[in-house]
């Protein structure tokens, strides 16, 4: 086995506010309100979502950094809050078919920050509310240190 080089992890915290409605088509209205109670309100709500990424790489040996940080912010306003921010998350391509859901939403977000080209994405945190918070872990790649070693 490879020995690892040293690397950091290194941690960002974004927040955009977002409307949804947890629904499923395929249940019954019973159901619905049985298995998402009061955030099946046909209404919906809102939530202040707090994102935090981890991100992971080597220290450029140039300028001290995994990743500049204004680039994973040009990223983030480009590929997140374009889409999510004040958006209501139901009417979006990728939740036409998926309930949006916090676990949902932060495999969304995984996929985004996947393609992040100068850092490799070790976790996606989203806090929903100050009780609920989600670490979700995707399907690792080959870190980005690897491939460029190859
Ligand atoms: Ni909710």
């Amino acid at each position: 086995m490879r020995k690892r080089e040293p690397h950091v992890f290194l941690s960002r915290r974004y927040q955009f506010s977002a409307s949804h409605r947890l629904h499923v088509d395929a249940l019954s209205p019973d159901e619905n309100r049985a298995t998402f109670g009061k955030c099946n309100n046909p209404y919906g709500h809102g939530h202040d979502y707090t994102i935090q990424l981890t991100l992971s790489g080597p220290v450029d040996p140039v300028t001290g950094m995994v990743t500049n940080l204004a680039d994973l912010d040009a990223f983030a306003a480009r590929e997140m809050f374009a889409r999510f921010d004040h958006a209501n998350l139901n009417m979006l391509e990728c939740f036409r078919d998926l309930v949006p859901t916090t676990e949902n939403l932060a495999a969304e977000i995984w996929r985004i920050f996947a393609e992040y080209p100068h850092a490799t994405l070790e976790r996606v945190r989203i806090e929903e509310t100050s009780k609920n918070s989600f670490d979700y872990f995707g399907a690792s790649s080959l870190s980005k240190t690897a491939v460029s070693n190859l």
